[in-house]
């Protein structure tokens, strides 16, 4: 498959890695987002069944693969979302830090198998996705 990113496989690889460690991610990652940014978890106020919080990690999954892979979607994807929620009290900047927490929370459930190349990766990865969301 066509990729836009060289690390793709490195990023795949750590993906797969975490939900084999982790399971379903959503706990680990909403959890790191409220103890970092507390301000953020009164917005998921209605989302008492998680769902919310669920379908949105999903859809930030996978616009990660498209926008390692064949990028059909994902820069417009996350364009639109950055403005979309900044209309929901989530401005840009927080937007795109949801990144890192998806990031963070990938090397945390990893643990020690989590290795430079890794790291090397997803900054990369990070780096792009900040480039993508910067205004014009
Ligand atoms: C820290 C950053 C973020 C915060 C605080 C946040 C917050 C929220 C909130 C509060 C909702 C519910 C809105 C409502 O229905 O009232 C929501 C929905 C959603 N968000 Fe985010 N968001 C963030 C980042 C992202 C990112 C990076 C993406 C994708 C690239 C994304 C995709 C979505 C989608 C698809 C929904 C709709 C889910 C559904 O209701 O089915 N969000 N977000």
């Amino acid at each position: 498959m066509a990729s836009h990113f060289p690390q793709a496989e490195v990023i795949e690889a750590s993906l797969a890695l975490a939900a084999e460690r982790g399971g379903d991610l959503t706990p680990h990652v909403y959890a790191r987002l409220f103890a970092a940014q507390p301000e953020v978890a009164p917005l998921f106020g209605k989302d008492v069944n998680d769902s919310v919080k669920g379908e949105m990690l999903a859809q930030v999954f996978d616009t990660i693969f498209d926008f390692i892979g064949p990028r059909v979607y994902a820069d417009h994807l996350m364009r639109s979302h950055s403005i979309s929620h900044d209309a929901y009290n989530v401005p840009p900047a927080v937007f795109l830090s949801f990144f890192t927490v998806v990031a963070e929370t990938v090397a945390e459930v990893i643990g020690p198998e989590w290795h430079s190349e890794m790291a090397a990766a997803w900054q990369a990865l990070l780096a792009e996705i900040a480039q993508t969301l910067a205004p014009a």
